[in-house]
């Protein structure tokens, strides 16, 4: 065998970086893996001796940390140790849209990516396999190979001639707040590469816990591809439901049963046409962007106008929940109150990358109404952030037009609201208690539902006006 794999170095310590390097200390219990991340204070949280104050929320997750972190799995920020002494080196770090330059708007910005790139190849030693975790644009293997040759074979970084580099491309499909069921049992693992004992060093890692037959391999390339697409099928789905959620209520039908109906035909299949108020999340639109940007490049002009309708869409779906509240409240929401129920871009995580929520709130408040912010997991200087523009109130007990204050629970948030906005699926937005809630906020009181996820009957029966997305049979 030419490979042995008895330390792992990942780079990154994000979203994906701590769940996925968690389970596989997790399965690998003799390896070292370590995490290295250049932020001080996300290296900090991750080594939080309370596991109440780690940086992602992830149903589970505590758990594993529990039993491996600081066994196996350890959090540094000592970079160029952990890369000196690693086996093989995860690249899991942060590759968003670009905002400047060439292809600002489209194209993933790589200057990260780069640096981890530079720092392997001045500080790793002997025979290195690189595996590319963050979703990457085609042919970037090739631009990491280019740089760990270029600078590997230069005197400076590599005096005994000793580097070698193997890299492969092993994309990561963990959603968030299922990070760790979807890691532990993954629907399939893929791994793309030339070398084939690089391959198989990476394949025998996965093998600790994943069935032969779900781990595939492909050429560099098409597993590079392969994540943008499942990326933009899914966020596709997303979009063509929501698209139907507004002929819905048009046509007084009801998207739950169309989706229903649909999702049984097993060439259709259930999954992904649950109707919402858009796809939030870091990576959907960043990376539908990127295949845009991609499409363009090779003069795919139809290709890549098809898949911009996906994110037409999305903002459309965003901004007409807006001007239905609008609507619904007698044509203005200047200095109402609106109780906001979840923050987080969907239920299960503390993360608010690209969360509807941000463009539903930022219209409201354009509008000129207060509103009153309630997430279980999210920090309330993560939404002051997301609403930079937008005067934060504490402790307000009257209603202050375009601005905002962050709730304690639900009773807090609806407090003399004119009415709660539902945005994400949070389970405890599943069993509210509606007579309590209605006798707290002003008349007449509304819901807006844009996950469908509230008792319809007992709300009505409590004296609430509803609105459900996609519920034509109501409106
Ligand atoms: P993140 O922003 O949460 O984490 C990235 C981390 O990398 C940050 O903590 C940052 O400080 C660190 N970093 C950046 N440059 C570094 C360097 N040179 N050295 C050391 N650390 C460095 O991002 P994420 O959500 O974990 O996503 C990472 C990649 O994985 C992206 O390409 C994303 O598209 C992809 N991905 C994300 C998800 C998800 O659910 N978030 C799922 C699958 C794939
Ligand atoms: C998504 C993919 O599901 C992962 O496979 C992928 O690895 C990841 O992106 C990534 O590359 O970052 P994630 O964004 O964490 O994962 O969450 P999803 O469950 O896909 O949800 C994305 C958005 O779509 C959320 O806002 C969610 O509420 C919305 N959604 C999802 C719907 O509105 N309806 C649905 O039926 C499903």
């Amino acid at each position: 065998m030419k490979f042995l794999i008895e330390k792992i170095c990942c780079i990154g310590a994000g979203y994906v970086g701590g769940p996925t390097m968690a389970v596989i200390a997790h399965k690998c219990p003799d390896i070292e893996v370590n995490v290295v991340d250049i932020n001080p204070l996300r290296i900090q949280e991750w080594n939080s001796p309370d596991f109440d104050n780690l940086p992602v929320f992830e149903p589970g997750l505590s758990d594993i940390l529990k039993k491996c972190r600081n066994r196996n799995l350890f959090f540094s920020i000592d970079i160029e140790k952990h890369i000196s002494e690693a086996d093989m080196i995860f690249i899991s770090v942060n590759t968003p849209t670009k905002t400047r330059g060439i292809g600002a708007g489209q194209a993933s910005d790589l200057k990260w990516i780069e640096a981890s790139a530079r720092q392997i190849a001045k500080y790793a030693k002997g025979k290195t396999i690189v595996v590319e975790k963050s979703t990457l644009p085609v042919k970037t293997a090739e631009v990491i190979k280019s740089i760990l040759q270029t600078l590997s074979s230069s005197n400076k970084y590599n005096k005994q001639n000793s580097k070698k580099f193997y890299i492969l491309s092993n994309p990561e499909f963990l959603a968030e707040g299922t990070a760790i069921s979807d890691l532990t049992n993954p629907d399939r693992v893929l791994i793309g590469g030339d070398d084939e004992e690089a391959i198989s060093c990476l394949k025998k890692l996965y093998l600790n816990w994943v069935n032969e037959e779900k781990i595939i391999t492909s050429d560099l390339w098409s597993s590079e591809l392969s994540k943008l697409i499942a990326n933009a099928f899914l966020a596709q789905r997303v979009s063509s439901i929501n698209s139907i959620s507004a002929l819905c209520e048009s046509t007084q039908a009801n998207i739950n049963d169309v989706s229903k109906a649909i999702g049984m035909d097993s060439r259709i299949g259930e999954y992904f046409l649950r109707a919402g108020p858009g796809f939030g999340g870091s990576c959907f639109k960043k990376d539908i962007l990127n295949l845009i940007y991609i499409c363009n490049n090779y003069g795919l002009d139809e290709v890549s106008s098809y898949w911009e309708k996906v994110l037409t869409i999305n903002d459309w779906q965003k901004n007409r929940i807006i001007k239905i509240i609008s609507e619904k409240l007698f044509g203005t929401i200047s200095g109402k109150k609106i109780a906001i129920l979840g923050f987080a871009f969907k239920a299960n995580t503390n993360d608010t990358r690209e969360s509807p929520a941000i463009q539903i709130c930022k219209g409201l408040l354009d509008e000129g109404s207060f509103l009153s912010i309630y997430d279980p997991k999210v920090h309330i200087n993560q939404i002051k952030n997301d609403l930079a523009t937008f005067p934060y109130i504490e402790n307000s007990s009257s209603n202050h037009s375009a601005s905002w204050e962050s709730a304690e629970s639900i009773e807090d948030a609806v407090q003399n609201s004119d009415a709660m906005l539902i945005l994400s699926d949070w389970e405890e937005f599943y069993n509210i208690n509606y007579k309590i809630l209605i006798n707290k906020m002003r008349g007449p009181s509304w819901i807006f539902d844009t996950r469908n996820i509230i008792n319809l009957d007992e709300a009505k029966k409590s004296g609430f006006n509803v609105w459900a997305l996609g519920k034509g049979n109501l409106i």
